[in-house]
């Protein structure tokens, strides 16, 4: 299968947490936010699941640090909820929405006409696997995947994730129904848990860099 090499990458307290019980997202510091950037500078495309653009509304572009280009924002949004308001779906980049075949097809239609290329994967959810092969064959050959925990949890269990980078920010803020870095149902043992290789670890700012591959 031809697909992206994909690098997921998340800000998060000591706790494990990419958001307050409230949504307060405002996790890792200033030198963290410029690397995420910089990463977004030099890949292809820039995904999210439709959870992240509901709660948070974000711009997914490089306006951290300067860049000549944009890459692409990808969304799995099976149902097509991406309001056509949304940030998203601005002319500052191309955007890709990934949805079911069970998106109603007013929606769909909504947001190509707002300038977004919707791709179809999956009965009633995106079928990850398949929007991958399809997001390659429109030229992603790099992307970054920015959460949440559902959408990563899911990349994870279908094998599509080649690097897990994290910047941990000294900080702790509990909640059971904080997103974690991975949510999802979640693996029953260590042994089929998804297993990595540590490759680089560095101070940056307040906060600390891991970055790993993805072993099995
Ligand atoms: N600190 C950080 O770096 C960071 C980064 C990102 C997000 N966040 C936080 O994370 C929270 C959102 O996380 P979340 O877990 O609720 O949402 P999410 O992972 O962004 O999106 C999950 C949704 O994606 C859709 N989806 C489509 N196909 C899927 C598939 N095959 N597998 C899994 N999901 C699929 C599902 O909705 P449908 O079934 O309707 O398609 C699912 O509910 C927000 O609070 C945000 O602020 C923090």
């Amino acid at each position: 299968m031809r697909r992206p090499h994909v690098i997921m990458n998340a800000g998060m307290t000591l706790d494990g947490k990419l958001a307050t019980v409230a949504g307060d997202t405002r996790i890792s510091g200033r030198e963290d936010l410029e690397r995420v950037h910089r990463i977004r500078a030099e890949v292809d495309g820039v995904m999210v699941g439709i959870g992240t653009v509901l709660h948070d509304d974000p711009r997914l572009t490089v306006h951290k640090v300067p860049s000549e280009r944009q890459p692409a924002r990808v969304v799995a949004d099976s149902l097509a909820r991406t309001p056509p308001e949304a940030r998203i779906l601005s002319d500052e980049a191309p955007t890709i929405i990934g949805v079911s075949r069970a998106a109603p097809e007013e929606r769909v239609r909504r947001l190509r006409d707002r300038g977004a290329q919707v791709v179809v994967c999956g009965d009633s959810r995106v079928e990850l696997r398949c929007f991958m092969e399809r997001l390659y064959e429109m030229g992603i050959r790099k992307l970054l995947l920015e959460g949440g925990g559902t959408l990563n949890f899911s990349m994870l269990r279908e094998g599509l994730v080649d690097e897990v980078r994290v910047a941990i920010a000294p900080v702790i803020v509990g909640g059971r129904e904080a997103v974690t870095l991975v949510d999802g149902e979640g693996f029953e043992s260590i042994d089929a848990g998804v297993h990595l290789r540590l490759r680089r670890y560095y101070p940056l700012g307040k906060d600390f860099v891991l970055e790993y591959e993805v072993v099995r």
